[in-house]
Formats: C-alpha cells, structure tokens, sequence
C-alpha cells in the first residue's frame, strides 16, 4: 500500500454535500498531479461528540484510521462548509480529537502543512470560515499554504453532473494544488522542530 502523502477532510454531514463533492475534485486533481492522496468524509468518520472526560485515548475505532492517515500525510486539505460565517460544528468535531495528539512527539501537526477550502451560500462566510481554519491549523501547529480557497454561491456551484461548473473557483483550486505539490517537494518533514503541547506559557 502506498503512503499517503496528502488527506482531504471534507464535507458536511448532508447526503448531497456540495463541499464533499469539492473535496472529491480536489482529491482527483491531487492524484493527477501524481500525489498520493486519500478522502475522508466528515460525514463516513460519524464521530461522537469529542468528550475529553470520555475520548481520553485513540481507542475509539472510527480514530485508528483517522489518526494513521494523519501521521502518514505530509499535508493535509480542510473542507468545510461555512455555518454561521466560521466551520460547522461536525467538521471542527473532527478537528477537536486531533487534541488526542498533544503528547504525540511531534504534537498535533507539526512540520505538516494545511490547505484550506469553505464553501458557503453567500460570499462572506466563505472568507471567515477560512480564517478561523487558520487559527485552528496554528494551534495544531501546521503550515498554512497560501491560495486558500473560498466558494460562495454552493447552490450553483455544480452541474448536471456533480462536477465544478465555476472555472474560476477550478483554477482556484489547481493553485493550491500547485501549492500543496512545492511543499511536498521543497519542505522536509525531517527537520528538526520544537515540539510542546498546550499549557501555560509553553503552547499556542
Ligand atoms: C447551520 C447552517 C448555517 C449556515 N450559515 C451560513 C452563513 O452564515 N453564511 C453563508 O453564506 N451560508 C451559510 N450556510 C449555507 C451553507 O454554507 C451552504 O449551504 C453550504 O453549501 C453547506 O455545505 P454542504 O452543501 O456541504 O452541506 C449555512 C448552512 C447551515 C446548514
């Protein structure tokens, strides 16, 4: 089996989710650029929510393949829906267990890089949602990469098909493609970097 070199996270919990069908376009031209790259859906991971009095270890089984593709990927891709103009609650449940990390040498998603896409019915919450995925990717100590990518308008985003029907919102996403493939080639994930949890003074 091979590495995987980049994980998408996608989508929403509803069946006809416009951003995991994004998160399925942007898994297809990862792969066609040559990454190894593997989609997980918010949605299929159907986690509880993350309890730190109940989730205390990764024992949870939904969490092993979960946690395996992150500790594989060099790079992650986060897509979300735009709720209330930041992410929705399910996907930052996904996010809330990756604090089950912080004792991971390195924590969380040091030396890591995150590519982030909101899809959102007007334009704003888009943009804001992206922003706060940045707070969240910092915390968890990953690299953003620039061109992130927000996607308003979701009801008219699709054709007949399913497919991206804005070319604008495509190249979009081939530059972060782009990004997403000269961090893979250029940063190496053997440098050596501190790593501290959360706590007084030490942590973000
Ligand atoms: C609870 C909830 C809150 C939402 N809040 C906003 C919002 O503040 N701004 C916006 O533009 N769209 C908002 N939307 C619309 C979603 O961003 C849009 O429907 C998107 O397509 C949802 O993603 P999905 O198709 O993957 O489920 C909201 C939708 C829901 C269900």
């Amino acid at each position: 089996v091979r590495a995987v070199s980049v994980l998408v996270l996608s989508g929403s919990l509803r069946a006809n989710s416009v951003t995991d069908a994004v998160g399925r376009h942007v898994t297809a031209a990862l792969v066609e650029a040559g990454v190894a790259t593997r989609l997980m859906a918010v949605r299929d991971l159907a986690l509880p929510m993350y309890d730190p009095d109940v989730h205390t270890s990764k024992m949870l089984p939904a969490i092993a393949p979960l946690f395996d593709a992150v500790k594989q990927a060099r790079a992650m891709i986060w897509c979300t829906p735009a709720y209330h103009r930041t992410m929705s609650g399910s996907f930052k449940n996904v996010l809330d267990y990756f604090e089950l990390m912080t004792a991971d040498k390195p924590a969380y998603l040091t030396g890591k890089a995150v590519g982030i896409i909101a899809v959102s019915g007007g334009i704003p919450a888009s943009v804001t949602a992206i922003t706060s995925l940045e707070f969240v990717a910092h915390a968890l100590r990953a690299f953003v990469l620039p061109y992130t990518v927000p996607v308003p308008f979701a009801d008219k985003l699709l054709d007949s098909e399913g497919k991206i029907a804005n070319a604008g919102i495509r190249t979009r996403i081939d530059l972060l493609v782009q990004e997403t493939v000269a961090f893979l080639a250029n940063y190496s994930n053997t440098v050596a970097r501190p790593s501290v949890s959360h706590g007084a003074g030490a942590g973000s």
